[in-house]
């Protein structure tokens, strides 16, 4: 079997590690992967968004099977040019994409079918926007670009300026291009939050391991939002009852939901929540693995994950039996300093090494690249340290044993992943 994966991160990296457990398949590339990943898949240079060159590439080399990672290609249509050249893909359809893809979009879907989510307003124009907020009085209030906007697209207002700050920058100033042409203000909420990948077939829903992001760039959730700076599987926070209500609740009515707007999810389904007084809500939804939350839940798979993958695209899901390990896994981001601002790059990766000695350690790249032999930091997040063990405790000191034999010039990471989850057990 030919695998293609399409993306460059972290994310990829464990997806690509995890397929290779199974004998079935002879050879993964990747598009256009990075440093660490050439060395488990034959990276192509085709970038995620080069739609017509990865279809002809994957048509081409007569790949068995593409999996697309991120939400760019997905959101623009990837899978269904795949599909229409006859090439098996993982992933949502270009309409079920907007899930992510479109926050109005999402927001509609969830007060059509009653899907617990923060009360909202869509706005189309900044007069209208500003004016929303001139009458309002509570904050903070949560301003957020319909469109993908590399994970930027949400700020929270503590006061009316910052609202309005918030929305001419969106809506005026077009930081985020078009996908700042409609904004949705909506009610903040409070409580732990939850992330549940699951996979999707179009009909059933199987949630994996729920994790925990981390997603401030210093220690005691300080500093600007990243990308995320580290993620521990499971979450202490969603008991076995809060599964059972999401279940309910959230994870079955969006699946059905979909089917009934003509756009079933075929895919991995993100349900980003918030653990309310009131209840779970829906914070975001993504069309996609996340990352680096996929670091922490793939490596507690013990199903076979393409014999998954495979179910999810013929939906016979409801047929298959996920397992998953005991334990914990953790991981730690190691980051560019500056990330997510400006940093520098070029810098020589040492300790890889010897970080590989720790037992039930696994390094996924992110911004890595080979240069002469040699690894190099090339992006913001560089790499994620993975550990797994009996319990959080020990997932995570082995996972700072390990970050600490890793070093380059202004390596940055948190100290305190998983630090608040163990204090709420
Ligand atoms: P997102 O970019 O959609 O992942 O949102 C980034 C972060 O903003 C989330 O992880 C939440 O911590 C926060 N957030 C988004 N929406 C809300 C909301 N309605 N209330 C409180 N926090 C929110
Ligand atoms: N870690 C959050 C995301 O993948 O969007």
């Amino acid at each position: 079997m030919k695998i293609l994966v399409v993306g460059a991160g972290g994310r990829e990296h464990a997806i690509i590690k995890k397929l290779k457990e199974n004998p079935r398949v002879d050879a993964i590339y990747c598009a256009p992967g990075n440093g660490g990943i050439a060395k488990d898949a034959q990276c192509v240079n085709i970038k995620a968004t080069d739609l017509d060159s990865l279809a002809a590439f994957a048509q081409d080399e007569k790949m068995d099977l593409v999996v697309v990672a991120p939400d760019d290609p997905l959101v623009l249509g990837l899978v269904d040019m795949l599909k229409e050249r006859g090439i098996r893909a993982f992933g949502p359809s270009k309409l079920a994409a907007r899930i992510e893809g479109s926050k109005v979009f999402a927001k509609e879907l969830m007060k059509k079918y009653n899907i617990p989510t923060a009360k909202y307003e869509v706005f189309t124009n900044s007069k209208d926007a500003m004016r929303y907020i001139e009458r309002e009085d509570s904050f903070p209030m949560v301003i957020k670009a319909d469109g993908l906007a590399l994970g930027k697209g949400v700020m929270i207002a503590q006061t009316r300026q910052e609202a309005a700050n918030a929305i001419h920058s969106m809506m005026e100033d077009r930081i985020f291009g078009s996908s700042g042409s409609r904004v949705v203000i909506e009610e903040f909420l409070t409580g732990p939050e939850v992330s549940v990948l699951a996979f999707c077939d179009g009909k059933t829903v199987k949630p994996m391991l729920s994790s925990m992001d981390h997603k401030r760039a210093l220690d005691g959730d300080e500093g600007l939002n990243t990308g995320g700076m580290g993620t521990i599987a499971p979450n202490p926070c969603y008991t076995p009852a809060l599964a059972q209500e999401c279940m309910k609740t959230i994870f079955k009515p969006t699946v059905e939901a979909m089917q009934k707007e003509g756009c079933p999810f075929q895919g991995c389904l993100y349900f980003g929540l918030m653990m309310t007084p009131k209840g779970p809500k829906v914070i975001e939804y993504n069309c996609r693995f996340g990352d680096p939350e996929t670091q922490v839940v793939l490596p507690m798979l013990k199903t076979d994950l393409l014999t998954i993958m495979d179910a999810t695209i013929d939906q016979t899901l409801d047929q298959l039996d996920i397992e998953w390990e005991t334990g914990a896994c953790a991981c730690v981001i190691a980051a560019s300093g500056g990330y997510p601002q400006s940093y520098k790059t070029g810098f020589a990766i040492s300790g890889l090494d010897e970080m590989g000695q720790v037992p039930g350690a696994t390094i996924y790249h992110a911004g890595t690249r080979l240069e002469n032999g040699e690894f190099q930091t090339c992006g913001g997040r560089v790499l994620g340290v993975c550990t797994k063990g009996n319990d959080l405790t020990t997932a995570l000191e082995k996972a700072y044993e390990a970050i600490g034999k890793i070093s380059f010039e202004n390596m940055h990471y948190r100290h305190d992943i998983g630090h608040r989850a163990l204090m709420s057990k």
